[in-house]
């Protein structure tokens, strides 16, 4: 940090400190922020902040953005950026001096964006700050439920274990039977911040023998309390005549294209032999005198090569 910038930030103190008491700096120039903004993780989020003058033709000469705790992420100084954190810059493309629109935009936001920030300004004309705020809201993932133990046995206790993960801020996992009914009390829920800073919600239902329903739902809730995304676990039907009916049904579901494939092979080769048995026949009265004597080859009309005829008389002789 030069002594410039330096000297620019006493300045700009100075009068962040007097604006508290005297309103005349910012009587000719003013910055205008929507005072909440949303972001959504992973995406571009703008903080919109515009400067108003009372007069025409106002340049600007420096512009800051900083997070509340004071660390600059842009700063405008004598025509050129004089700090820049990688990520975040003007939101108007070509900003320039005479462009009145100094919103921030934050290129790949992070959880970490959430916050307060201090847009500053100085002109021509007079001086002027003002502060945003911006939320950062991620998403949660489908939940998955898994069982404990794998198989829930109607006379045994279990539990069951949901989680789902990628959002923010934190949110809640609740759980409902099949009548819509809320499990609070047999649920234990914990929220693990996850090193993206995201959250990680994991939740456990415990399942007590005697009392246990056939279908429950885990429904994953935002920080806002409304409900993102659910998934629902079907307990495994009590009687066992149900399982090992189930069990043959999918046997059959593979034996029947078996048997289908199968059958077809098989009826496609009885055609190859019949066809086959349909041919030797068809040439026996021509060769069947022959099989007693090779040597003697007789000419046969019709026939083709004599070396071929003998290769057909030496095939039969080993099929016979
Ligand atoms: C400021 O510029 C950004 C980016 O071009 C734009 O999205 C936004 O609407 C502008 N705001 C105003 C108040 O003009």
């Amino acid at each position: 940090m030069n002594m410039a910038s330096i000297g620019i930030i006493c300045i700009f103190s100075l009068i962040y400190i007097s604006a508290g008491t005297a309103t005349a700096p910012s009587a000719f120039v003013t910055v205008q922020c929507k005072p909440d903004h949303v972001g959504q993780y992973g995406q571009q989020s703008l903080l919109e902040c515009v400067v108003n003058a009372t007069q025409k033709d106002v340049t600007i000469r420096v512009v800051a953005w900083k997070k509340a705790d004071e660390t600059s992420l842009l700063v405008f100084n004598k025509e050129k950026i004089t700090t820049q954190v990688p990520g975040y810059m003007f939101a108007e493309p070509s900003w320039n001096t005479k462009n009145m629109n100094i919103s921030l935009l934050i290129n790949n936001t992070d959880s970490k964006d959430e916050g307060g920030y201090v847009c500053m300004v100085m002109t021509d004309r007079g001086t002027a700050n003002n502060q945003t705020r911006l939320k950062v809201r991620a998403k949660y993932n489908k939940p998955t439920i898994k069982s404990v133990p794998e198989t829930i046995i109607e006379n045994a206790d279990g539990s069951l274990a949901c989680t789902s993960s990628g959002g923010y801020p934190e949110g809640r996992l609740r759980w409902f039977d099949e009548h819509n009914v809320e499990w609070m009390k047999s649920a234990q829920m914990e929220a693990e911040k996850t090193q993206s800073g995201l959250f990680k919600l994991s939740s456990k239902l415990t399942l007590l023998r005697g009392s246990i329903f056939s279908k429950y739902t885990c429904k994953v809730y935002n920080a806002n309390g409304d409900a993102e995304d659910e998934v629902t676990f079907e307990i495994p039907s009590k009687q066992e005549g149900r399982e090992g009916e189930k069990e043959m049904n999918s046997a059959s579901k593979i034996v029947a294209p078996l048997v289908v494939i199968g059958s077809l092979i098989a009826g496609l080769l009885l055609v190859v032999i019949v066809y086959r048995r349909r041919s030797q026949q068809a040439r026996r009265p021509s060769t069947a005198p022959l099989m007693s004597d090779h040597q003697a080859v007789p000419y046969i009309p019709g026939d083709e090569a004599d070396d071929h005829q003998q290769m057909d008389i030496e095939s039969q002789k080993s099929l016979a």
